[in-house]
């Protein structure tokens, strides 16, 4: 199959890189740099290796295009673009729109076009294929439907392969075609009765885990405040061998999913009518992290940061990427920039970040850990600095949730 993957980011090029085992795929970027990278064989995704991209370029089975008429000629076309979150933290779906343009402009012939950028549901149905019948002038009938991503950059157990995958077409012919597309590299495929189901389903798996993690930070500060290990205490109850699941206390969410998604939930709830309570409230105690944080490392260094110098130790937000979007070290620097510290920070995985390149690491009165990538060796992180934050619970002998 000519397949065209518009978006070549974490989803794009990670779907690009098992597809073109078994299809020709167009990787479609509005990125010329992310384009011009990818075409001399350089991936800039964790979990992409550019062997595999190379190696799809070379079978003829892989190009990445900035030009909208390379992706004429496709049986699918597969939306993987951003879906952020506005200043007013409502869903942007700008990129989708821009997407959907794209495809009208340049598919001529009927085509699947598969929606795997998360959404609210409806989204398929109520955004995508009118604005695409629109912006065509309703003169071609493509089939929809959707198949929300559940890709965990940099992991390796759960890939493309083995992750089962949801799928929905808006008409039977359209569920047809797209089970034919994801056979040829997704061993586990899980039809549901309707696009908004799958939608929803990709939705409240992250709201799940952003509650969670709420619940864990807010546990983290009773911990403390009673005077008990958070650890202990979770690795304790995580013995019962059913109805527990062990979440970590951390300085907070970031990413693409678990901070923006629970919030396209809380948007459609209040479009109805419904109070999405603890979305909101799960909200709040994730983003109150760093503050915490801060206010305890302030009052083990004598009640105030002022002027001291504080190195923050991994800004990704997660271990092992470079992803930086949403991170809570950013919320950290915030705080602690404004309780009068000298900031700094140092991420041997990410080098240039707002601007900024990395630090050598140590040289601080205070560390504070907020990510601890595999590449930072734990004894030199702990000898970094005088008085050492861990919010990871990985560096035994700090201070830390
Ligand atoms: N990153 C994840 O772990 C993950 C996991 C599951 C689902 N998702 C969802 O997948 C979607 C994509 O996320 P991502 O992390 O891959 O984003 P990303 O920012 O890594 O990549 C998006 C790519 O799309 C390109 N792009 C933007 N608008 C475009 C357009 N109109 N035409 C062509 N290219 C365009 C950008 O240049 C960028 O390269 C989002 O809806 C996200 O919520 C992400």
């Amino acid at each position: 199959m000519k397949i065209t993957i518009i978006g070549q980011g974490y989803v794009g090029l990670t779907i690009a890189a098992f597809a073109s085992k078994s299809n020709q795929v167009i990787g479609f970027d509005n990125s010329q740099k992310v384009v011009d990278q990818l075409n001399h064989g350089i991936s800039h995704i964790e979990g992409v290796e550019s062997t595999l991209i190379k190696t799809a370029i070379d079978s003829g089975n892989y190009r990445a295009s900035t030009n909208g008429a390379d992706i004429s000629g496709s049986e699918v076309v597969v939306i993987a673009v951003p879906t952020p979150l506005n200043k007013e933290r409502k869903p942007d779906l700008s990129y989708i729109e821009s997407a959907c343009k794209t495809i009208a402009e340049n598919i001529t012939e009927p085509v699947v076009v598969i929606n795997e950028s998360t959404s609210f549901p409806g989204t398929l149905r109520d955004y995508i294929k009118p604005l695409i019948e629109k912006y065509s002038d309703y003169k071609i009938e493509h089939l929809y439907a959707i198949s929300p991503e559940r890709v965990d950059p940099g992991r390796t157990d759960w890939d493309q392969k083995n992750t089962p995958r949801l799928f929905a077409g808006l008409t039977p012919e359209a569920s047809k075609k797209t089970k034919e597309f994801y056979s040829t590299f997704c061993d586990n495929l899980v039809e549901v009765s309707s696009p908004e189901v799958a939608e929803a389903a990709k939705l409240f798996e992250n709201t799940f885990r952003q509650v969670n993690i709420a619940l864990v930070n807010e546990f983290a500060e009773i911990a403390h405040a009673l005077g008990i290990s958070v650890h202990e205490t979770l690795e304790a109850a995580n013995t019962k061998p059913y109805g527990f699941m062990k979440f970590n206390p951390s300085a907070g969410v970031g990413g693409h999913c678990i901070p923006v998604d629970p919030s396209y939930l809380a948007h459609v709830a209040a479009a109805k009518g419904v109070p999405a309570t603890f979305i909101e409230r799960a909200n709040e105690v994730n983003l109150e992290m760093p503050k915490y944080i801060v206010a305890r490392v302030a009052a083990d260094n004598g009640g105030t940061l002022t002027g001291k110098s504080v190195q923050v130790i991994g800004v990704a937000y997660k271990p092992n990427v470079a992803d930086t979007r949403e991170t809570p070290a950013e919320l950290v620097i915030d705080e602690l920039k404004r309780q009068g510290a000298k900031v700094s920070w140092h991420d041997p995985v990410v080098s240039i970040w707002q601007g900024e390149t990395s630090s050598a690491l140590g040289g601080s009165d205070i560390a504070i850990v907020v990510t601890l990538h595999d590449a930072l060796d734990k004894q030199t992180v702990l000898a970094s600095a005088p008085y050492v934050f861990d919010t990871t619970g990985k560096l035994k002998g700090a201070k830390g949730l």
